[in-house]
């Protein structure tokens, strides 16, 4: 049974005093829930602080980004070592950000999965088709290339592949206020599990598969009640600690309806 995923992507939001602030409210607010997982991926400034702050709690702690290197002459990059040294148990992997203002390729993306895999880091790897490539239907064509781009010819480990999450974001629902249907990312889920059926069998049946793209507190239950949808990775939502706590409390109280 897959535990439920609820993935708060901050960007960059937040100074150091508002994450505490934001991590000390929510611990007290969802307390009492624990059919889901709630993971916070706040910037690199705020890991190590947060880190300490949610030790007692049930919140865990993701990056945003990271480089695949231990160590090096890589001015302005954070290691995987790094990350683990403080904590953090998740990484964000080719948000789409990434690909369109950083220039991410599937090249690249593959060496930070693997880094991922080797520093016992889950990685959160997200895929998604603009509104140009759906337009021209070319979804399944686009996730088929970036989530084997990503992953294929890695060498991932039985435990490290059931642990693996995916993100299913359609650039064109990120920050819009226009989320994608519960149904069509139901059948986008599918088609991702499928592929990965293909090329790793029941090794990837632990896989959680999130969607993300202006999910609110009340159009969450859309995505999480799908079959083979594991939960949301979440943007906006996300930085305010009332919409954040009820977005939880609605997966939450779903979950255990
Ligand atoms: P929004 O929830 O703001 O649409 O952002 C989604 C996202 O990019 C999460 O990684």
């Amino acid at each position: 049974m897959r535990k439920t995923l609820i993935v708060a992507n901050w960007k960059m939001h937040k100074t150091l005093s508002e994450a505490e602030e934001f991590v000390k409210r929510l611990s007290g607010e969802i307390a009492d829930i624990n059919n889901i997982e709630t993971v916070i991926c706040p910037p690199f400034t705020s890991l190590a602080s947060l880190a300490v702050l949610t030790e007692k709690t049930t919140i865990l702690l993701g990056a945003q980004n990271m480089h695949w290197q231990k160590e090096g002459a890589f001015t302005g990059e954070i290691s995987p070592l790094m990350l683990r040294d403080l904590g953090v148990k998740y990484v964000i992997i080719g948000h789409s950000e990434r690909r369109l203002y950083f220039n991410e390729n599937s090249r690249l993306l593959k060496r930070k999965m693997a880094a991922a895999f080797n520093y016992g880091l889950v990685p959160i790897l997200c895929v998604g088709e603009n509104w140009e490539q759906r337009s021209a239907r070319e979804t399944e064509n686009v996730i088929k290339e970036q989530l084997l781009g990503a992953l294929e010819g890695l060498d991932i480990g039985k435990d490290a592949m059931q642990k693996m999450v995916l993100a299913y974001e359609p650039v064109w629902a990120i920050g819009t206020g226009n989320p994608a249907q519960g149904s069509e990312v139901g059948v986008v889920a599918g088609f991702m599990r499928s592929l990965l059926q293909e090329r790793w069998g029941d090794s990837c049946q632990g896989v959680r598969i999130l969607y993300g793209g202006s999910v609110k507190p009340d159009n969450i239950v859309e995505f999480t009640g799908k079959a083979g949808m594991d939960g949301a990775l979440v943007g906006g939502s996300s930085l305010d600690v009332k919409t954040f706590a009820a977005l939880l409390k609605a997966v939450s109280g779903e979950r255990s309806a």
